[in-house]
């Protein structure tokens, strides 16, 4: 057997509680609606993609290591050597990935400063923030 539909009925006021919402019924029930007890999944980092004497390299991110860290890490041929931020050898220009990295330090600004080259970081200061 079938309901009958009148205009009546389509009418929110007069429909009967079995029109309301499930979340609504339980709670007049006082219970609440069930969650899902899944946690929400984290995207991983994206590797980051950098450029070294014409090299390209990928180094995927390990928290709080430099760039340089990370990337010896993974067998990445970084080109360095002081690894204090004043020599540039390790530096790189990140094409993608950067805003996995720290800001520029004071003395990695002033040791690129002659530098024209856009998004270029020194690898032994950059470190991974995310
Ligand atoms: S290794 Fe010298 S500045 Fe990074």
């Amino acid at each position: 057997m079938s309901k009958k539909l009148t205009v009546g009925s389509l009418i929110e006021s007069k429909r009967g509680p079995e029109s309301r919402p499930v979340a609504q019924r339980l709670a007049s029930h006082g219970l609440a609606p069930r969650t899902s007890s899944v946690p929400p999944v984290a995207t991983p980092p994206r590797p980051i993609k950098l450029r070294q004497s014409g090299r390209s390299l990928v180094v995927s991110a390990l928290s709080g290591a430099t760039l340089l860290q990370a990337g010896l890490r993974q067998a990445q041929p970084i080109a360095y050597k002081c690894q204090k931020g004043t020599c540039g050898q390790c530096a790189v220009q990140v094409i993608a990935g950067a805003e996995q990295l720290s800001p520029p330090t004071p003395l990695e600004q002033q040791t690129l400063s002659a530098s024209r080259t856009s998004g270029l970081r020194l690898s032994c200061q950059a470190r991974f923030c995310c």
